[in-house]
């Protein structure tokens, strides 16, 4: 992938337009007071191209999700919203673009665990003898060093992601003897307790009911006030207005992206359902 410039950061000196002569540079008092620095976006993603193979499965996908926003990511199966997730993550390679959290490279951000992301499809050998805590501490290991042991900060940090999602009564079960519902629940812990200021969820509510699906649709909307950028996706047209900001639909192409109700619109979303909609669900 190219590296660019994040928005907000200054040019490189050396792409600078040279003054023509001495004389025609301003003089120093009339020179604007140097604005403050425009922080970074949560997430920015700038005219991704992903193919696996002859597929082209993102095609000049651009995206930006700022501090404190929730960003609903729609679209048909197949429409490319986990490919666009894995390559955020630098999972797959991206033919062309630019991925950048919080201003940094993803490599940086994964070091500094910047960004926590929680894969559709976990790979998980559900019989292996680990219990919910056990799977939850896993997101603190970016800053548990080479040793890997909790200290309180880190057993704190578990316990009150696995309060969070509801499970406290479960901490101590084995992770194969949970729920569909519960072990999705797990997996947001995980990334919870990570204390990362960027989450990356795809489809969290696959296969939960409506009580967990509304206690994480309430959990990411507190991250969001607490200031995390969030980008989640979802096929639950219904409820994206409570869950999101904004919404950003996807079909290869980003189709649009803006406030719910903006997206939403029939019109908008026959272009990548392909359907005529009349009440939001496909
Ligand atoms: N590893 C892969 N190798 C080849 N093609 C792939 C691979 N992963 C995904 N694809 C294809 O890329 C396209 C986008 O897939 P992707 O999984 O990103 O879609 P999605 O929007 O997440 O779908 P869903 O809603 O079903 O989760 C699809 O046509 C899919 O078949
Ligand atoms: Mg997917």
């Amino acid at each position: 992938m190219t590296a660019r410039r994040p928005a907000g950061t200054p040019e490189p000196a050396t792409t600078r337009e040279p003054a023509t002569t001495p004389e025609s540079a301003p003089p120093e008092s009339a020179l604007p007071e140097s604005a403050p620095p425009v922080p970074a976006p949560g997430l920015e993603v700038v005219d991704a191209t992903v193919r696996y193979g002859s597929l082209l499965a993102l095609d000049d996908v651009s995206l930006r999700v700022d501090f404190g926003r929730v960003c609903g990511l729609i679209g048909v199966n197949g429409s490319g919203k986990s490919t666009l997730f894995k390559t955020i993550m630098g999972l797959v390679a991206a033919d062309a673009g630019s991925v950048r959290i919080a201003g940094e490279s993803i490599a940086r951000a994964r070091t500094r665990a910047t960004v926590s992301y929680v894969p559709q499809h976990e790979d998980v050998d559900w019989g292996f003898p680990v219990s919910v805590r056990d799977v939850v501490m896993m997101g603190r290991y970016p800053h548990q060093g080479f040793t890997r042991r909790p200290r309180a900060a880190d057993r704190a940090a578990v316990a009150d992601a696995i309060e969070r999602v509801g499970l406290s009564d479960l901490a101590g079960r084995q992770i194969g003897r949970l729920s569909g519902g519960q072990k999705r629940r797990v997996f947001v812990a995980r990334g919870i307790a990570q204390g990362a200021r960027v989450l990356l969820l795809d489809e969290p509510f696959a296969g939960v009911d409506t009580t967990s699906q509304s206690l994480i649709t309430d959990l990411l909307r507190e991250l969001a006030a607490d200031g995390a950028a969030v980008l989640v996706s979802t096929h639950d047209l219904t409820t994206l207005p409570d869950l999101a900001d904004e919404a950003a639909l996807l079909l290869r192409r980003l189709v649009a992206q803006g406030p719910p109700a903006d997206v939403l619109r029939p019109d908008v979303l026959s272009q990548a359902f392909g359907l005529s909609i009349q009440d939001g669900t496909p």
